[in-house]
């Protein structure tokens, strides 16, 4: 039986004794271990059926605690750190050598971040060892935003979820490195692109299939559910063209009416993108599970969040 609770001295029992436990972030929940247990990464790895070429983020309490990861800090990273740690951010650095080479599949660089939950903080907080901790789903499916998402992954494998309600943000964080000193954004995420360039000005964005070497975890086809998805620019001319199908659709703002759609999710009748972006994973989550044969889902406005939602509607999409 995987235990779901909110018990945050039992989740940092469960660590202590190098297992697994998944804790609540604001952009997905985590599948989390002691960076320097061996047979806690080996767990996760395992759990996920994730390939070890695909390092872990490294989560810690706070800022302060970097130099016990990194080997140093340049400017423009202190810079982002500061302005949104805690916070969906994650900045690849160059490692310390105690960090272990399973948890960064042998580079000499570490991914880090500080996550903003009240919860893990606190758990965090509570442990003298970082925690590594991807998304806590089966590599290649769809990210969780709630406990429940992660129960029914991993129902009797795990030994607990940490509970900490809906995640806020809905979107994982934003990677940002470092090439030959200048940033580089691997990952769009919860922090749009608009919100970095404000801070340290332009930046390279390489968030595609071909940034895979630097960050497999960017495959093509990841964050997919089982059912066919597609992305389009009309959901109801699109649909059309299946009257005898089983049609999911996904929306922005406004609800679509056919006689094949069994199920709609709309994200946000404000047509706000930061809503919808948190809403996103639970909404495929749903639609997946009522016997579809198909999902069709919306193009956002390629702006702020649309980018990054659009990003993980692509990569939902078979290619
Ligand atoms: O929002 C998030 O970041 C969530 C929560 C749980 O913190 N975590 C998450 O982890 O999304 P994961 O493992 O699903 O994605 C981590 C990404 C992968 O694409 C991986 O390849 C990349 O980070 N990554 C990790 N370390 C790296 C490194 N040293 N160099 C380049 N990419 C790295
Ligand atoms: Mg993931």
């Amino acid at each position: 039986m995987t235990l779901v609770s909110g018990d945050i001295t039992r989740a940092v029992q469960f660590l202590e004794q190098e297992d697994v436990v998944a804790i609540p972030t604001e952009t997905v929940y985590g599948l989390a271990g002691n960076i320097f247990s061996e047979k806690a990464i080996k767990k996760i790895f395992a759990l996920k059926q994730r390939p070890f070429f695909n390092p872990l983020i490294v989560h810690l309490s706070g800022a302060e605690q970097l130099p016990k990861v990194v080997e140093a800090v340049p400017d423009r990273a202190k810079l982002l750190a500061e302005k949104f740690w805690p916070g969906p951010l994650t900045l690849i650095l160059k490692k310390r050598p105690e960090i272990p080479d399973l948890v960064t599949s042998g580079k000499d660089t570490v991914a880090v971040r500080v996550p903003n939950h009240p919860v893990s903080l606190e758990l965090l907080e509570k442990l003298d060892f970082p925690l590594a901790a991807p998304s806590a789903n089966p590599f290649g499916s769809i990210s969780p935003t709630e406990s429940s998402h992660v129960a029914s992954y991993f129902e009797g494998k795990l030994s607990m979820v940490l509970e900490g309600g809906p995640c806020e943000r809905g979107i994982e964080s934003t990677i940002i490195g470092f090439e030959d000193g200048n940033p580089v954004l691997y990952r769009l995420g919860s922090i749009t692109v608009e919100d970095i360039s404000n801070l340290i000005g332009e930046i390279q964005v390489k968030n595609k299939k071909e940034a895979a070497p630097d960050a497999p975890g960017m495959l093509s086809r990841h964050y997919a559910p089982q059912t066919t998805t597609y992305v389009v620019d009309d959901v109801a001319k699109f649909i059309m063209a299946f009257p005898e199908k089983r049609v999911g659709v996904l929306l922005f703002q406004n609800a679509v009416e056919a006689s094949n759609i069994k199920a709609q999710q709309v994200l946000s009748r404000q047509g706000n993108l930061e809503e919808a972006a948190s809403k996103l994973y639970a909404a495929l989550h749903k639609l997946d599970k009522q016997e579809l044969d198909m999902i069709v889902a919306e193009q956002f406005p390629d702006q702020g969040m649309g980018k990054a939602i659009n990003d993980r509607l692509q990569r939902a999409t078979k290619k």
